[in-house]
């Protein structure tokens, strides 16, 4: 089914000017852009963003790291979304994504892993509302 999911490029990736590359990728795959913008999140947004890892150990480094620089949120939308977008982008941990995978090719770590997205339709909803209104959406 056509579906649409929230991604995020990190603040690793943008610093490092990686925003086009990742794009082109996303696009490779046949995932439409259907909405993005830069925004620079403070700590608390993040914060809210991320508030299912509030109880883990790493809730704080990653709020402070998501808050360091610019981010680029964006919608994707395409058959299968969801799954599609993950497999772009490659396992959470760096050192276990697959060749030619967005994190094989530019993470530098698990927490400095240059993109987000989300893992069910039920996130994507919420994940999508957190950055966008409808009207923003130009499928
Ligand atoms: P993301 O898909 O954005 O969802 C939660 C994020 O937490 C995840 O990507 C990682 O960047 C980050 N994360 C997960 N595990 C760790 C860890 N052990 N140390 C630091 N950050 C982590």
């Amino acid at each position: 089914a056509t579906e649409r999911t929230l991604s995020i490029i990190k603040p690793d990736a943008t610093r490092r000017n990686l925003t086009g590359k990742i794009n082109a990728k996303f696009e490779e795959a046949g995932l439409r852009i259907i909405a993005q913008k830069r925004i620079h999140l403070s700590k608390a947004q993040a914060g809210v963003f991320y508030a299912v890892h509030k109880d883990r150990p790493f809730y704080d480094e990653l709020c402070e790291f998501m808050a360091s620089e610019p981010v680029v949120v964006q919608v994707l939308e395409g058959e299968d979304a969801i799954a599609k977008n993950r497999e772009v982008m490659g396992a959470t941990n760096p050192s276990e994504a697959a060749a030619g995978t967005v994190r094989a090719e530019f993470a530098l770590s698990i927490g400095e892993n240059s993109v987000h997205g989300s893992d069910a339709p039920e996130t994507a909803a919420v994940e999508i509302a957190y950055y966008f209104s409808g009207l923003e959406l130009v499928g």
